[in-house]
């Protein structure tokens, strides 16, 4: 198995979903980890079950981001994961829908590598994972928001990807399919019939089911791992086919 002994981590979003699993992943691989997310509650309650250390952080918030950084000083691996839907056509999308995805899903990963990027650079080591989707790769109806902000995540990743490189900083984002989280039961209570939803959106992906939030953490201990040493600016599909075809 993959090792982050002697590493810090930092995951953003880390009380719910994706984002707890992997922090306890990451956690169970030795690394030390911060749990963060802008909600107290859920946050704290992660890090108490994996040994983690918890701090309040709206990666919306610049103020945040920078407290966060003057907190944990050198960051080996930065996870951002932090991240919010919305569903909706365009002529079903407000500005202000799109400026709130937009201030966490896109601003909210640029204020979190803003702070701890010069860092890596200046110890010539460090390694970004973002969160991205398969809404990142390929479109997803009534996903105008969601989608245009993920395709953001994935050009900003290959963007730092290049610039980066030679200075020792890889980043990479994971695009997943659906996968059975908080998030999702969330969206799906904005179906008329939300159990109906539920089954549809299983139905779309090849396996015939949505995916689990460790087998998203499983990707990211890997991207994580010195053993992806050659891997950056990738996009890592996991969609239980989702994108494969029809
Ligand atoms: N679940 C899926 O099917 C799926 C698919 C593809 C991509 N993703 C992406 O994976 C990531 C995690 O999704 P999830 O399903 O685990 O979501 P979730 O809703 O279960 O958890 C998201 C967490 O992020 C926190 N958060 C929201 N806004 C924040 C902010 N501004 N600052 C800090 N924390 C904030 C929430 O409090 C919550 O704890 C997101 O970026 C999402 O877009 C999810």
């Amino acid at each position: 198995m993959f090792s982050l002994a002697s590493k810090t981590a930092l995951v953003t979003g880390a009380g719910s979903g994706i984002g707890a699993a992997i922090a306890e992943t990451f956690a169970t691989a030795g690394a030390t980890v911060w749990v963060t997310d802008r909600d107290e509650p859920s946050g704290r309650d992660v890090a108490g079950k994996i040994g983690g250390r918890f701090l309040q952080v709206d990666v919306a918030r610049e103020a945040d981001c920078e407290a966060a950084a003057r907190q944990v000083g050198a960051l080996d691996v930065l996870v951002n994961n932090a991240g919010i839907g919305h569903v909706g056509t365009l002529l079903q999308t407000t500005g202000a829908d799109l400026d709130r995805l937009y201030a966490v899903n896109v601003r909210g990963v640029f204020n979190m590598c803003k702070v701890f990027l010069p860092g890596m650079v200046a110890r010539k080591a460090g390694v970004i994972v973002n969160l991205a989707s398969i809404g990142a790769v390929v479109g997803v109806r009534d996903r105008l928001a969601y989608c245009t902000t993920k395709f953001a995540v994935a050009g900003m990743t290959k963007a730092m990807a290049l610039d980066h490189a030679r200075d020792g900083v890889r980043v990479n984002c994971i695009c997943p399919g659906r996968v059975a989280t908080p998030f999702v039961q969330a969206r799906l209570q904005e179906y008329p019939d939300p159990a109906a939803a539920y089954r549809e959106m299983a139905a779309t992906q090849a396996v015939g089911r949505m995916g689990q939030p460790a087998e998203i953490a499983a990707a990211a201990l890997y991207l994580a791992s010195d053993e992806a040493a050659f891997v950056t600016g990738t996009e890592f599909i996991i969609d239980g086919g989702f994108s494969a075809g029809k």
